[in-house]
């Protein structure tokens, strides 16, 4: 079992489109028992909320569900889970930060773009405050490296 967290600041924008569409990639590939697949935010202010319904809709033209209500990161994901993939690098910092706090996590950290091609280490852009063409962008982005991701996870650990 591979377990996978993404996470960005608020969870109902990045890492809820993260998750979906990584959720999405790994059914087509007929690999749900293989992996552990969640979202949440360096902070709780959201706690409970779906998805912002601009990336619901963004994410629905493109048939993927977003399933997911916003929680913030806590001590356990650190060995709860084997990968945790930081939308931006505030996100990256804040992340590290607390993984020092927790003994025995280890939890491999990397920037969800490290994956990308075309925005190798940089960030995914904070749509919130926006207008539509930050979802739309986003969702590119996350389409792109949830591709690369899952094929170097699969590589790995020979899936
Ligand atoms: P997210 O976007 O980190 O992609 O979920 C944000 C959503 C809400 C806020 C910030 C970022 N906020 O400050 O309320």
């Amino acid at each position: 079992m591979v377990r996978v967290l993404f996470v960005c600041l608020g969870n109902i924008c990045r890492s809820p489109m993260a998750e979906g569409i990584f959720s999405h990639l790994v059914e087509d590939a007929g690999l749900n028992n293989q992996f552990k697949i969640d979202s949440c935010g360096t902070s709780g202010f959201h706690s409970g909320e779906p998805a912002d319904h601009r990336m619901q809709q963004t994410a629905q033209a493109h048939g993927v569900r977003l399933l997911s209500k916003s929680r913030a990161l806590v001590a356990s994901d650190f060995t709860d889970f084997d990968y945790i993939l930081p939308m931006d690098s505030h996100n990256h910092e804040d992340i590290l930060i607390a993984q020092k706090r927790v003994s025995g996590s280890t939890a491999v950290v990397k920037k969800m773009l490290d994956f990308d091609d075309q925005n190798q280490g940089g960030d995914v852009p904070d749509p919130y405050y926006g207008g539509a063409d930050g979802f739309e962008q986003v969702y590119q982005m996350l389409w792109r490296s949830s591709h690369k991701l899952l094929s170097h996870l699969r590589q790995a650990h020979k899936l």
